[in-house]
C-alpha cells in the first residue's frame, strides 16, 4: 500500500519526462467513477450557468473505451501521464457562475489545480477541499464566499498558490497555514477578516507575495514577517493594526511593495525600512499618528522607489536634497504632514515625475522675481498632478508656472501668500482641469 502510495505521488511531479520505468496503467474504473461523480457533484450545486460553460459536463459525454470522457468537459483537464484517466486541474473562471462549490471536490484525489476564480459563488469554503493531497494552486478569489477559511487548507502541505481575495470571508486567519511550507503566493485581501496577523506567517520561507489588505485585522504587525527573506509584495494597508512598525521588516531585502497604509500604526517609522533598496512602492498614508523623518540620503538608500506614499502621517524634518537622485520616482504624496523647510530644487531633476503633493505641510519659500522650484519643474515632462497649497510659500505668483508640463491637470497653489497676477500663457497648459489659487 505505502509503495502505491510513493508511486502516485512521484508520478505527479514527474508528468512530462519519465525518469524510471513503470508500467502506464488505466487507473481503476472505481477510481474514475469516482472522478466523474465528484464533477457532477460540483455541478448540481451550480445554480446558475448563464455562459453555458458546464453543458458539456453530461454523464457518459465523450465516453471512451475507458470512460474517461469527462477529461473533455470544458474546464476539466486530465494531465498526468501515469494516470491518463484522473482529473488533475478544474479551471472554470470568469464564468459567471452561482451556487456553491461541492465538498465532493475532494474526491479528485490527483487534482492540482482549482481555479474557479472572478465568478459568484457563494456558501463556505468546504473544509474537504483540504484533504486534496496533491493541490498546488488553488484560486477562489472574487467569488462571493462567507464563513470562516477552513483550518483543514493547512492540511494540503502542497500548496504553493492560494487566493482567496475579493470574497466576504469573516473569522480569523488560522495560525496553522504556516503549515504550508510551500506557499509563494497568500492573498486573502478584501475579505471581513478580523483579529491579528499570526505570527506563524513568518515561516512561510518561499513566500514572495503576502496580501493582507482591506480586512478588519487589528493588532500589530508581527515581527516575525521580517523572516519572510523571499517576500516581493506586502500588502496590508486598510486595515486596524496599530503599534509600531516592527524593525525587523528592515531584513526584506527583496521587498519591492511595502504597503502599510490607512491603519493605526504610531511611533517612529524604523529606519531600518528606508534601507531596502529594492523598494519601488513605499505606502504609509493615513496612519495618523506615525511619525518619522526622511532621512538625509534616502536617494541613495531608496535608488529604485517609485511611489513614494506618506500623506496623512507626522512626518516631520525636511525633505532631503538627495530625493532627486531616486530617479525612478513618479508620484510623491507627502501632503497633510508636518514637513518644514524649502523644497529642494533637486525634485526638478526627477525625469518621471508624475504627482508631487505636498499640501498642508509647514514647507516655506520666499524668492524674487520667479520661483526657482517653479522653474525647476518645468522639466519634469510627466507631471500632471501638483500641489502646494496650504503653506507658507509667499511672494509673487511665479511666472514660470505657464512652463510646467502640459500635461498638468491639477495644480493647487491655494493658502499660501502669493500676490500679482497670473499671466495669460496659461493658456499653454491645455489640459488644466483645476487651478486653485484663493487665498
Ligand atoms: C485508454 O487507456 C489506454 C491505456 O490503458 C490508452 O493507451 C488509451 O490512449 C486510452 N484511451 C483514451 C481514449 O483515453
Ligand atoms: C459533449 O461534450 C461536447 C464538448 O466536449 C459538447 O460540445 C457536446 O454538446 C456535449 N454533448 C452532450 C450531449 O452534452
Ligand atoms: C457577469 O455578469 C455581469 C452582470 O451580471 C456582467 O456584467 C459581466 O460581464 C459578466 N461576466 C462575464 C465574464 O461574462
Ligand atoms: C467523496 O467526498 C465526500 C465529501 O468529502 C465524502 O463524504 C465521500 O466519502 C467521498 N467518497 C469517496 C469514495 O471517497
Ligand atoms: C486562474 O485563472 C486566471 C485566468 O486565467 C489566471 O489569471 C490565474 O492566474 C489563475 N490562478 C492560478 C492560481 O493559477
Ligand atoms: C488547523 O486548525 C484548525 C482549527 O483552527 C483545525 O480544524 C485544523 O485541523 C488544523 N489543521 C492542521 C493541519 O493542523
Ligand atoms: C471590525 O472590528 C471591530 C472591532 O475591532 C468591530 O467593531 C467591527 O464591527 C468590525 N467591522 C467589520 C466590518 O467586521
Ligand atoms: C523570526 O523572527 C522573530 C522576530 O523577528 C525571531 O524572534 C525568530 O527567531 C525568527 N524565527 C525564525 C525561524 O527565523
Ligand atoms: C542600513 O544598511 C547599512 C549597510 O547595509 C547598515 O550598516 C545600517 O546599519 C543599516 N541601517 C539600518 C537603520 O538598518
Ligand atoms: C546624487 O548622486 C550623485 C552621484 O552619485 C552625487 O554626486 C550627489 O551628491 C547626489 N546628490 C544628492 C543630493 O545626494
Ligand atoms: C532641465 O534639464 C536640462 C537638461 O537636463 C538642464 O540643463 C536644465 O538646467 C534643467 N532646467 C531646470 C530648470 O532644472
Ligand atoms: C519658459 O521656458 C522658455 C524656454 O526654456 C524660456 O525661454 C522662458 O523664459 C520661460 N518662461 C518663463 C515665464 O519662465
Amino acid at each position: 500500500m505505502s509503495l502505491l502510495l510513493l508511486l502516485l505521488v512521484g508520478t505527479l511531479l514527474n508528468t512530462g519526462h519519465t525518469t524510471h520505468a513503470a508500467p502506464i496503467s488505466s487507473p481503476p474504473a472505481s477510481q474514475i467513477t469516482m472522478d466523474e461523480h465528484a464533477l457532477l457533484s460540483f455541478r448540481a450545486l451550480i445554480t446558475g450557468d448563464p455562459h453555458r460553460v458546464l453543458t458539456s459536463w453530461t454523464a457518459g459525454n465523450g465516453s471512451n473505451a475507458n470512460m474517461t470522457g469527462f477529461c473533455s468537459w470544458r474546464g476539466v483537464g486530465c494531465h498526468s501521464r501515469r494516470h491518463p484517466g484522473r482529473v488533475t486541474s478544474l479551471e472554470l473562471w470568469s464564468s459567471n457562475l452561482t451556487g456553491t462549490i461541492s465538498p465532493f471536490l475532494s474526491n479528485l484525489t490527483f487534482l492540482s489545480t482549482l481555479n474557479i476564480s472572478h465568478n459568484s459563488l457563494s456558501g463556505n469554503i468546504p473544509w474537504e477541499l483540504g484533504l486534496l493531497p496533491r493541490l498546488l494552486y488553488l484560486d477562489l478569489r472574487h467569488n462571493f464566499l462567507q464563513g470562516m477559511i477552513p483550518g483543514s487548507l493547512a492540511r494540503a502541505s502542497k500548496l504553493r498558490i492560494l487566493q482567496l481575495e475579493y470574497n466576504g470571508l469573516v473569522g480569523n486567519i488560522p495560525a496553522n497555514l504556516s503549515n504550508l511550507q510551500e506557499l509563494e503566493v497568500l492573498d486573502v485581501g478584501s475579505n471581513q477578516l478580523s483579529g491579528a496577523i499570526p505570527p506563524s506567517l513568518g515561516s512561510l520561507s518561499k513566500l514572495t507575495y503576502l496580501g493582507l489588505y482591506l480586512n478588519n485585522l487589528s493588532v500589530g504587525v508581527p515581527a516575525s514577517l521580517g523572516n519572510l527573506s523571499l517576500l516581493v509584495d506586502l500588502f496590508a494597508d486598510t486595515n486596524k493594526l496599530s503599534g509600531q512598525i516592527p524593525d525587523s521588516l528592515g531584513r526584506l531585502t527583496k521587498l519591492k511593495s511595502l504597503d502599510l497604509a490607512y491603519n493605526q500604526l504610531s511611533g517612529t517609522i524604523p529606519a531600518s525600512l528606508f534601507n531596502i533598496s529594492s523598494v519601488a512602492t513605499f505606502e504609509l498614508s493615513g496612519n495618523s499618528a506615525l511619525s518619522g523623518v526622511l532621512p538625509i540620503d534616502i536617494g541613495a538608500t531608496l535608488p529604485n522607489l517609485q511611489n513614494m506614499i506618506m500623506n496623512g502621517c507626522q512626518l516631520n524634518g525636511r525633505i532631503p536634497r538627495s530625493i532627486g537622485n531616486a530617479s525612478q520616482l513618479r508620484y510623491i504624496q507627502l501632503d497633510d504632514n508636518e514637513l518644514e523647510g524649502t523644497v529642494p530644487l533637486e525634485v526638478g531633476s526627477l525625469k518621471d515625475l508624475e504627482v508631487l503633493t505636498l499640501g498642508n505641510n509647514k514647507l516655506e519659500d520666499k524668492w524674487g522675481s520667479d520661483w526657482e522650484l517653479m522653474q525647476s519643474l518645468s522639466n519634469c515632462s510627466k507631471l500632471f498632478s501638483l500641489s502646494l497649497d496650504s503653506n507658507n510659500f509667499q511672494d509673487v505668483l511665479p511666472p514660470s508656472i505657464v512652463n510646467l508640463s502640459n500635461t498638468m491637470q491639477n495644480l493647487h497653489l491655494a493658502h499660501n501668500k502669493f500676490h500679482g497676477a497670473i499671466s495669460s500663457d496659461i493658456w499653454k497648459l491645455s489640459n488644466l482641469a483645476i487651478l486653485s489659487l484663493r487665498e
